[in-house]
């Protein structure tokens, strides 16, 4: 058995800013088909020989993708965590995302062409607003390419919102970033223990 990638942390940022640049024009999307439907994935702890499918869905989603060394040098680190969706033993997206002391930051999601508009990008959004908390993790922060429009959708749906923009933010193209943020609500139970 491979050892699970708990590893850690600073990005390949410099090398290959977060959330790519798509491979293609992608935006607007076909709206799904109606034979289309929501599948349920199991999202687990990536573990290394996971790397040929996650570098097949990355490679057919950025223009600009990570390449295995930059993947690996990323989840060496203590603080970043990457995870993997599976459909029936097939690896259907990723994410990667590092932990932080009061948010977490996503660097990399990504969901396979073929099982795009699924609801599986938004489950792997689930499980990570599963892990904030009031006394902790409040945030989920990540930037994105001004030209990365459905990927924009993608995260609006998903309760993200705008907060700033990064100037020249990429070294490969002369796009700004946005960052975008998800904000932990507490739930009113949990307000009342805590008070
Ligand atoms: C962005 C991405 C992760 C979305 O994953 P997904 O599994 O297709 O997303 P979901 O099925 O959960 O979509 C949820 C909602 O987001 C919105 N959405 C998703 N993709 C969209 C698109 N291409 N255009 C417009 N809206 C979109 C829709 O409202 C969708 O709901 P609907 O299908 O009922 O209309 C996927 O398109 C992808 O991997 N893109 C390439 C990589 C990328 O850009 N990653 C993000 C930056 S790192």
């Amino acid at each position: 058995m491979f050892p699970a990638f708990a590893f850690a942390g600073i990005i390949a940022r410099l090398w290959n800013p977060f959330c790519g640049k798509e491979a293609a024009v992608t935006f607007p999307m076909p709206s799904p088909s109606p034979f289309s439907s929501r599948v349920q994935a199991h999202i687990r702890w990536m573990i290394r020989r996971d790397m040929p499918e996650v570098l097949d869905i990355e490679n057919e989603s950025f223009e600009f993708p990570w390449s295995d060394e930059e993947f690996l040098r990323c989840l060496r680190q203590r603080n970043c965590i990457g995870m993997v969706a599976e459909i029936d033993d097939k690896i259907a997206g990723f994410m990667v995302y590092e932990l932080h002391k009061t948010r977490l930051h996503l660097l990399n999601l990504s969901v396979g062409a073929r099982w795009r508009r699924r609801g599986i990008g938004s489950q792997m959004v689930q499980k990570l607003v599963s892990k904030l908390s009031q006394q902790r993790r409040t945030r989920i922060v990540l930037e994105i390419r001004e030209t990365n429009l459905a990927a924009q959708l993608f995260f609006k749906v998903n309760n993200f919102r705008a907060v700033s923009v990064l100037r020249n933010f990429y070294d490969d193209t002369p796009e700004d970033a946005y960052v975008m943020q998800y904000r932990y609500v507490a739930p009113a139970e949990e307000l009342r223990k805590a008070a």
